[in-house]
């Protein structure tokens, strides 16, 4: 009996300890997750129910395996959290501090994706490749952005610090910093906190059908108006 509760009481401890570690650890990313997330009511809360901190902590661990070219072991550990979270993050990415998945089910990042610090992703994100070259194929996201559910940005190109990329777009070109993005594919509709009028602007606009769409628009309303 004595054995059990000795074996019982360090297993107990084992668990504080490792619960008292994550807390430690990933301090920076529970605060980022309490600031972000206007339902997340406290630490514990995050600590112990959030899975887009589940599957960071899974995957600091892969990635530390993967630099030590442990390939295998750190991508059953990937495939394990994304089992476990919904999520699934490939053990090759770089990713900074302060980084958080809201809600989570469904997100990808890529092998040779680069986040900076503190980063937003909700449900849904892919930062996938667009090529079956084994170089640099997925996006660099910078520092502050936030990307909204379900958007795909795509291929390796460049997401600016401080930008926002709109729920559902999708991204298949470098961002400048400070920049919203919004629509398949992805147009800057505002940009350093000025909105961008996209049927005049030629240098920021991704969307040539939609500007032509919109001149068109303008030409018709033009000539009813004169009729
Ligand atoms: C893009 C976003 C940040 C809004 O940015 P904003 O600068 O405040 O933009 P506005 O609301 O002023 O909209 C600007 C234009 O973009 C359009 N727009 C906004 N969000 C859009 C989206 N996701 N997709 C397509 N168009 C969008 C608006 O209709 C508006 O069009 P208009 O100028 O023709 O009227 C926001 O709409 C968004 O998508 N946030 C993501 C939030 C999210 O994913 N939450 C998940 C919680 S679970």
């Amino acid at each position: 009996m004595a054995l059990l509760v000795n074996i019982l009481l360090i297993l107990l401890g084992l668990f504080l300890l490792k619960i008292i570690l994550i807390a430690l650890f990933f301090f920076k990313e529970i605060r980022a997750a309490q600031k972000r997330d206007p339902a997340a009511k406290g630490f514990l809360e995050v600590l112990f129910l959030y899975q887009g901190l589940h599957a960071l902590i899974a995957h600091r661990i892969a990635h530390a395996l993967y630099k030590m070219h442990f390939f295998f072991l750190a991508r059953y550990l990937s495939q394990l959290s994304r089992w476990a979270t919904g999520i699934e993050i490939h053990p090759g990415a770089k990713i900074g501090r302060s980084f958080f998945i809201d809600h989570g089910m469904g997100v990808v990042i890529g092998e040779t994706a680069i986040i900076g610090d503190n980063v937003l992703l909700y449900q849904g994100v892919s930062l996938g490749g667009t090529s079956l070259e084994k170089g640099k194929r997925h996006p660099t996201i910078g520092n502050n952005v936030v990307i909204g559910a379900g958007a795909k940005v795509l291929g390796n190109i460049t997401v600016g610090d401080d930008s926002y990329i709109g729920a559902n777009a999708v991204v298949i070109q470098d961002v400048p910093p400070n920049s919203t993005v919004v629509g398949v594919p992805g147009r800057i509709t505002k940009q350093d906190g000025k909105k961008i009028e996209t049927s005049l602007d030629h240098i920021h606009t991704l969307d040539p059908i939609k500007q032509s769409v919109d001149e068109l628009e303008k030409r018709i309303k033009n000539l009813e108006n004169k009729g």
